[in-house]
């Protein structure tokens, strides 16, 4: 690349940043589909193993098309170093495995992805992890809730589905006091709207599945962190706990971020849209969209990123009603993804929240009459269209 790192632009770092070019010389990336790499002799494998010698050991700790990934995806969110994992899920799950140990305590926000609740809820208590919950929104409430052994803060912002905002600079800044981690999921904005480590916050996990990829084709995850804990505690847990990231994902990837900027700017646009237009229809009862005025966390919002992102949230009568609609759609696509160029939707209560026990949806404000829409690409007026004769048909 002519320029340091530093000195590219993001839409540039997203096409060029990480780039492994073969003796081939090859313009398009190439894959590295295999499972481990040849020594030359046996003082090399133990030298490659004991940590003596860099290079390359097994796909399992690491991968150059892998590392090609995590070398683009650290240089757009502006963080020292990253590591790729299988999915959303097991980035969040490595972050909390490579940081803490029994009897630490979490605070985290009560609005979030359901699979993260039902993970610190569920599964991290049986290692000895606990967690409290907080409204992401109240400075208050994230301060009482810390313990003596407190040691991480994670949140979401925006918030599947709810989509409110938490102020990053403010936590991060009582992440230093309280000497806890703040720890961000930047799934909903990526870095071409949001990059939460400049704000303060010490790592930042992502499902690479939504918009990294863009348009659905492959489940993985990532991290990016101080390289001090990345290349030393991360990578150890990775080795033994086994969360890699298969190469064709992370070439696949790796091409989605080329158009990562691009793309974003669509979704909001789109989003944007789609949030006035729902917001003047009658049947609707509430819309949770960061773009619009009268969001609550707007004017932080309009701060803290560089767009409102591309999903939107409606709250319509009840269960019913929110299902006749979703079944009367005919070119959104009825799935629990987003980040698509395709507009997805979907019924949070009884899908990404669905296994969450009532009291905890109703923590997270998460009621059965709530659609969240993750807006796609395609023309906003045939989404709107789609929309508007799904709620005619539907009464
Ligand atoms: C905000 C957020 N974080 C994490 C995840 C988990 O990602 P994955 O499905 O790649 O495991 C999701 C999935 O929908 C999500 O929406």
């Amino acid at each position: 690349m002519p320029k340091s790192d530093t000195a590219l632009s993001p839409e540039t770092l997203a096409i060029r940043a990480g780039t492994n070019r073969t003796e081939f010389g090859e313009h398009g990336e190439a894959i590295f589909t295999t499972s481990s790499f040849v020594f030359n002799n046996a003082a090399e494998a133990a030298a490659r193993f004991a940590g003596d010698e860099e290079g390359f050991i097994y796909s399992r700790f690491s991968n150059p098309t892998v590392e090609s990934f995590e070398n683009r995806l650290a240089s757009l969110e502006g963080g020292e170093a990253c590591i790729a994992t299988s999915s959303g899920m097991s980035a969040i799950l490595t972050t909390v495995l490579s940081l803490l140990e029994q009897g630490d305590h979490i605070v985290a926000a009560s609005s979030m992805f359901g699979s993260t609740v039902t993970l610190f809820e569920k599964l991290l208590p049986r290692l000895g992890i606990t967690c409290s919950w907080v409204d992401v929104t109240d400075l208050d409430a994230w301060q009482q809730a810390i313990a003596k052994n407190t040691r991480m803060l994670f949140l979401e912002t925006p918030t599947n589905p709810l989509t409110e905002i938490a102020d990053i600079t403010r936590l991060s800044s009582l992440a230093r006091q309280t000497n806890t981690l703040l720890v961000v999921d930047n799934c909903f904005c990526t870095p071409a709207l949001q990059k939460p480590l400049e704000l303060g916050a010490d790592y930042v996990v992502h499902s690479a599945t939504k918009y990294l990829d863009g348009q659905g084709r492959c489940v993985g995850g990532a991290v990016v962190g101080p390289q001090e804990t990345i290349k030393t505690q991360f990578l150890a847990f990775m080795r033994s706990g086994g969360p890699a990231m298969s190469p064709f994902n992370a070439w696949v990837f790796n091409r989605g971020l080329e158009t990562l900027s691009l793309r974003m700017q669509r979704h909001c646009e789109n989003a944007s849209q789609l949030a006035q237009w729902l917001q003047q229809q009658r049947w609707v009862k509430r819309v949770c969209f960061p773009g619009l005025p009268d969001h609550p966390q707007h004017q932080l919002a309009k701060q803290q990123q560089q767009g409102f992102g591309g999903v939107v949230s409606f709250e319509v009568a009840d269960k019913q009603q929110a299902w006749r609609l979703i079944d009367r759609t005919r070119l959104l696509s009825i799935t629990a993804n987003l980040g698509d160029t395709r507009t997805t939707i979907t019924h949070p209560a009884s899908t990404t929240h669905g296994r969450l026990s009532e009291s905890s949806r109703q923590r997270a404000g998460i009621n059965q009459g709530l659609i969240r829409v993750a807006v796609g690409l395609e023309h906003i007026n045939d989404i709107v269209d789609d929309l508007d004769q799904a709620a005619s048909e539907s009464g």
